[in-house]
């Protein structure tokens, strides 16, 4: 890195494999709903708040209801999405991600969190990982879902870097739209049609190295 980089790093899909348990909690309400929920369908539902998730799994299934409903769905599912997570530890942190967090650290990268979840803090502080970020900015915080770059713009202001001396680490098309959109250096962890869009994409984190990292 010739200039000084941050990096930003998104939560569910990137740093932890929680990613299939919001699958599989969407799932579960779908099907309760009485359709069907594809993995190709959820890819557009990765890096979105749970509201819009709702929204787009009702209009998925043809279902219209009440705001008591889905105020009601929203909590039946952070409810088993909780249940599936109550005993994560830091053996469900995607590979590598550890190790480039500590080596990051050694070299006095700063990185923040720039997550959707509500759940983010609680599942940093199963990890302990909370004081390893320099900024943590979450579902809680911000009051636009990505693909809008809310998220990762305050969490550039919270580190004090200019947009585009951030790199976004991302598993979700929108988080990777939400980069783009404001000149952040994006890196896609996952699968050529469905990030294409990505700076830079990666099949696993695995490839997401501190090496691969200073080279950008
Ligand atoms: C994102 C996930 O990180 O957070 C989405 O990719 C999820 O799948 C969103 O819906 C909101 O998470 P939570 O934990 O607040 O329901
Ligand atoms: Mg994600």
């Amino acid at each position: 890195m010739s200039i000084q980089k941050a990096i930003i790093f998104d939560l569910d899909g990137v740093i932890v494999d929680t990613a299939k348990y919001h699958y599989l909690a969407w799932k579960k309400i779908a099907n309760d709903l009485g359709f069907d929920f594809s993995e190709e369908d959820n890819e557009k539902l990765k890096g979105v708040s749970r509201v819009q998730s709702l929204e787009f799994l009702l209009s998925l299934g043809n279902v219209t209801l009440s705001q008591t409903e889905k105020e009601k769905l929203l909590k039946d599912k952070n409810d088993h999405y909780l249940s599936l997570i109550a005993h994560m530890d830091e053996s469900e942190l995607l590979p590598g991600i550890s190790i480039l967090l500590k080596k990051l650290q050694g070299h006095k990268i700063p990185f923040a969190l720039g997550s959707a979840s509500k759940n983010a803090r609680l599942i940093l502080d199963a990890l302990h990982l909370t004081d390893h970020f320099s900024a943590i900015v979450d579902g809680n915080e911000v009051a636009k879902a990505k693909p809008d770059p809310e998220v990762f713009l305050v969490a550039a202001q919270k580190l004090n870097f200019s947009p585009e001396n951030c790199i976004v680490v991302e598993d979700a098309q929108a988080g990777i739209e939400a980069a783009n959109s404001v000149g952040m250096i994006s890196v896609g962890i996952g699968k050529s049609e469905v990030l294409g869009e990505a700076a830079y994409l990666l099949s696993s984190t695995e490839e997401l190295t501190f090496e691969f990292l200073i080279k950008i």
